[in-house]
């Protein structure tokens, strides 16, 4: 029986299109959580959330609940949010500092930061002759599996095997060694507190959005002209630095569809992504080039122009991850329902950098990626939109067909042809890697 659903769900994904119910079935959700979710590598947090001893934020793997800490001897662990007598949850607050231990508001039994039990009141009199004593494992709070950081970038699996994160990362990885090479200092650290967004919609339409290049000039089309409008009035009075922010959003108008069609995307295993293209980020105004000052003392000026050439605009992380490194941005991903997603929309200040470069990355988050901007409301009215238009009887198929069979395959990655940056590769081969998970 189960192999019968096994065959079942294969006939959902074609190459170039896949089934409605992919989106909107329940048992689907339950089952992506299980097989991608819950067992691949997923972002966590970023170190400099927790840099103290006790210091905790509690975060999202899956359908489960879980807790990064950092204990006393500087490691970063990953535990579920679930105290092992009668399933309270060991911290209610989002992030905080629990001192040397973590103590359930239930009962009290306290845990070490690892989630080693260290004590139960009244252990002896009360568990004498019971199936536990202090050294049952059953009494500690489960960690993942596994959990590695790369660059200061935590990441968990809740699988006990797999490939390594680098080896999951694959080519993907350069979304971190871009963010943190162009800071002077070569770290990051990441800005509290994050924006969060519920979109009523699956979450593989985030996940398709952020690398469809086919969107931006025309869904945030109105959202450009009126930034157009007011960045020529900006630079006829030369205000630079300010009509520098609006460009951010006019771009939106100006890079027409056919100029998208100049980017690249690159495909690689396990549904990551790169979309490549220069979004005019090296601008010679004096804010830059006092930055670049820093950087070539910092590097070198060889380094230095290796650096800020890095070509990437976008790179996408499968399947959880969105990070747009020239900008210091990232959004990560937390299914809660297969018709409910969260967002988390965090950005980073690069160490070492003048102040004004960081008042770049915030004018961009809260220009580009925050819930106050146009731009964000504009794609999670689409994504409300698509997954209602699922419901309709008018099809059955979601459609991937643009510049399929043009994909040129080469060294284990797929990447888009010449001038067709438009294409829906990204898409395609997201669904390619879900169709593997999910077997
Ligand atoms: S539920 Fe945590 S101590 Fe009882
Ligand atoms: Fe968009």
């Amino acid at each position: 029986m189960a192999s019968q659903r096994e065959a079942d769900l294969s006939k959902f994904v074609e190459p170039d299109r896949v089934r409605k119910e992919v989106y909107t079935d329940a048992a689907i959700f339950e089952r992506e959580m299980e097989r991608i979710h819950e067992t691949v590598w997923i972002y966590c947090g970023h170190e400099s959330q927790v840099p103290k001893a006790g210091d905790y934020c509690q975060v999202q793997i899956g359908r489960q609940p879980m807790i990064m800490v950092r204990g006393k001897d500087k490691k970063v662990n990953l535990l579920y949010n679930r105290c092992p007598h009668r399933d309270n949850m060991i911290v209610g607050d989002r992030k905080g500092n629990t001192g040397d231990q973590f103590r359930c508001s239930y009962h009290a039994w306290t845990f070490h930061h690892d989630g080693k039990l260290k004590n139960i009141p009244m252990m002896e009199s009360g568990y004498a002759g019971t199936r536990l004593n202090k050294d049952s494992p059953e009494l500690c709070v489960k960690k993942a599996a596994r959990v590695e950081s790369y660059r200061g970038f935590v990441f968990a699996s809740l699988a006990a095997s797999g490939p390594s994160l680098k080896d999951f990362l694959g080519e993907s990885i350069v979304a971190f060694d871009d963010m943190c090479d162009r800071a002077p200092e070569g770290e990051v650290e990441v800005v509290p507190n994050c924006f969060r967004v519920i979109q009523h919609s699956n979450w593989k339409f985030f996940m398709e959005n952020q690398i469809d290049a086919l969107h931006p000039s025309v869904t945030h089309q109105s959202t450009g002209r009126a930034a157009h409008e007011v960045e020529k009035i900006l630079a006829k009075k030369a205000k630079a630095g300010e009509a520098l922010s609006y460009h951010m959003l006019s771009a939106f108008a100006t890079v027409t569809i056919d100029k998208w069609d100049n980017f690249q995307t690159i495909n690689y295993p396990h549904g990551h992504c790169i979309l490549t293209g220069y979004m005019g980020l090296r601008p010679q105004d004096p804010d830059t080039l006092a930055y670049d000052k820093v950087m070539i003392k910092a590097y070198g000026k060889k380094r230095f122009e290796e650096i800020v050439g890095v070509n990437i605009h976008h790179v996408l992380v499968y399947p959880g991850l969105s990070v747009q490194s020239p900008l210091q941005q990232l959004r990560a991903v937390r299914p809660l329902g297969v018709d409910r997603t969260l967002t988390e929309i965090w950005h980073f200040r690069l160490k070492g950098a003048p102040e004004p470069i960081y008042r770049r990355s915030l004018a961009y988050y809260n220009l580009v990626n925050s819930p106050a901007t146009l731009i964000n409301a504009d794609d999670l009215e689409n994504f409300w939109k698509c997954h209602t238009g699922l419901s309709s009887d008018g099809g059955d198929w979601v459609s991937f067909a643009r510049h399929h069979g043009h994909d040129i395959e080469k060294d284990g990655h797929v990447e888009s042809a010449p001038n067709q940056g438009t294409s829906e590769a990204p898409m395609r081969n997201q669904m390619k890697a879900w169709a593997e998970f999910m077997r």
